[in-house]
């Protein structure tokens, strides 16, 4: 696997991620429609639909993740879209005119991504939201240490990330209203982070 990531890579990524929202659509409304209101895979695959459509050329890495977060900002409903769109507009602020990043500019990205979330959801880890899978993913991302492993890493942790919602009571967002009842269920929007996060990883990997 690659250790920098490239503008091609990057806008491989992007288009993985919208593929990926495309075929597991169903599958995270289902996860919705049991502690939600069933759009959350509607609203994913909406927003990356517009993403693609919205994705400007040229070589800048920052402008492309820019252009993310607008597309789910104005495309995308409901919590996910300004949660996501926040995430990238933050992520991309220091990417700005880079037409590669590596480790270092790779392990801030998942940082301000993190950050991003938390302050426009005002949650954190443990309230069985989508931070349930970004944040380990950021902090095994740093401790790896190269951009091959930490991808790796960030895989396997978004994954246990998303796993281990099921056995917790939500206390933010739609699910909390559920209250005892939001137990047992996987969160679908630490899925679709898991699936974002899983997207880079093979985007990266392509590139070897
Ligand atoms: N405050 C929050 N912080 C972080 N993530 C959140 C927050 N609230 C909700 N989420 C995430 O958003 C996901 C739900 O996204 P979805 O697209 O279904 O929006 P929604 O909850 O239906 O929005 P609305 O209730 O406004 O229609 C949840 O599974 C959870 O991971
Ligand atoms: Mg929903």
């Amino acid at each position: 696997m690659t250790d920098a990531l490239t503008c091609d890579i990057v806008r491989n990524w992007i288009c993985k991620t919208a593929e990926v929202m495309a075929e597991n659509r169903a599958y995270l409304t289902e996860l919705d429609s049991a502690i939600g209101d069933a759009d959350h895979g509607n609203n994913m695959d909406r927003g990356y639909k517009a993403v693609i459509e919205k994705l400007p050329d040229g070589d800048d890495v920052g402008a492309l993740l820019k252009a993310v977060s607008m597309a789910l900002i104005s495309k995308v409903g409901g919590a996910a879209g300004p949660l996501y769109g926040t995430m990238f507009l933050q992520a991309s602020k220091p990417l700005m005119g880079k037409s590669e990043i590596g480790f270092d500019e790779l392990a801030q990205f998942f940082d301000d991504a993190v950050a991003g979330v938390k302050m426009r959801g005002k949650a954190d880890v443990g309230m069985k939201t989508m931070l349930d899978a970004l944040v380990p993913a950021a902090e095994a991302f740093r401790a790896a240490g190269s951009v091959s492993d930490g991808l790796e890493a960030a895989v396997v942790a978004a994954e246990k990330g998303m796993k281990d919602t099921i056995p917790m009571i939500a206390t933010k967002g739609r699910a909390s209203y559920l209250g005892e009842r939001s137990r047992d269920h996987q969160d679908p929007g630490a899925t679709s982070s898991y699936l974002i996060i899983k997207a880079l990883r093979d985007a990266a990997s392509e590139a070897a």
